[in-house]
């Protein structure tokens, strides 16, 4: 089955579902990833300027970690300004190895990352990273491996997820390998629902553009106007839970499949899940990791966190 089948139907199983739900990777067209570029340099939304505080504060400790001649495997496409500081100061990788399910996004920030650092050997991966891939040979061999996964992306995935992800991601970094991770923190559940309902709108706009997308690219027929961005925090569940609200009642098409939504009902389009220091400790034991160090910025907003394989 090609790829656009398969992904119509698992919008439609989502949307047929009691609790109608869009997995978040629809978030990400083209005017998806730049409305994702200007949430990260909104005000309210601390999650990437912390973690990019974080890791420009301890950058010897954090390259003094990762140790020499690693090969630094990034789950995701690598084009942030995070993996950047980090190339920068990783001064003998063996290789950089992004991963990414997108082929396109894949070879054009690849294609960037050599012409900015021509010494590294760039070793792209097309894949699905939520399920195990082969990894390339690098030309000098690796004397480990290290994951890189930034951003708390981590917090989209719900606890039985995010362990299978755990587990490739140990699979992965092989023996003596590790994790370097972006782990956003529970916090003020104020300072949280203000950077998922930012004051200009742009989350709101981000959330509604799925719509968008699967009315271009999916054969939706979704009314924009008639559904209202929601992002709330869950403090019991330590998520934040972001719907689309049916602003009244009506019926919408994806693909071949009708669909009735009642006034108020919501869809699910993301978790974004906030841990504790413990918590996540606790979660990365049971898929075999063991925490080594934890940084944090001086409000303990956001951890960036260096684990090694049992
Ligand atoms: C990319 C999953 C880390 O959860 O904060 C931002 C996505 N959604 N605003 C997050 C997102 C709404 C983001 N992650």
């Amino acid at each position: 089955m090609a790829v656009k089948d398969s992904e119509i139907s698992e919008i439609i199983r989502g949307l047929s579902a009691t609790q109608k739900h869009i997995s978040p990777k629809y978030f990400y067209d083209e005017r998806g990833s730049q409305l994702f570029d200007a949430i990260t340099r909104l005000p309210e939304y601390y999650l990437t300027n912390t973690e990019l505080g974080i890791m420009r504060d301890n950058i010897d400790e954090i390259v003094a970690m990762v140790g020499r001649q690693a090969s630094l495997i990034e789950f995701g496409s690598g084009s942030s300004l995070k993996t950047r500081i980090l190339l920068e100061h990783l001064s003998e990788l063996a290789a950089y190895v992004p991963v990414d399910i997108s082929d396109e996004h894949l070879r054009s920030s690849a294609a960037d990352i050599r012409d900015e650092f021509p010494h590294i050997d760039v070793l792209p991966v097309v894949a699905d990273f939520t399920k195990q891939f082969d990894l390339p040979t690098p030309t000098v061999m690796p004397v480990r491996n290290v994951v890189y996964f930034p951003g708390s992306t981590i917090g989209n995935f719900e606890y039985d997820m995010a362990m299978e992800l755990l587990r490739v991601m140990h699979h992965e970094a092989g023996k003596n390998g590790a994790l370097l991770i972006g782990v956003d923190l529970q916090k003020d559940p104020q300072i949280i629902e203000d950077a998922y309902n930012d004051s200009a709108g742009v989350t709101a706009e981000f959330n509604l553009n799925m719509l968008q997308h699967l009315n271009r690219n999916f054969g939706g027929n979704f009314n924009l106007g008639e559904f209202k961005h929601s992002a709330n925090y869950d403090p019991e569940g330590g998520r934040v839970v972001i719907e689309l609200v049916s602003q009244t009642e009506q019926t919408f098409e994806v693909g071949d499949s009708a669909f009735n939504i009642a006034d108020g009902e919501a869809i699910l389009t993301e978790y974004s899940h906030k841990y504790t220091l413990d918590g996540f400790a606790a979660m990365a034991k049971a898929a075999g990791f063991s925490v080594q160090k934890v940084w944090t910025d001086a409000e303990q907003l956001f951890s960036v966190q260096f684990l090694t394989r049992d």
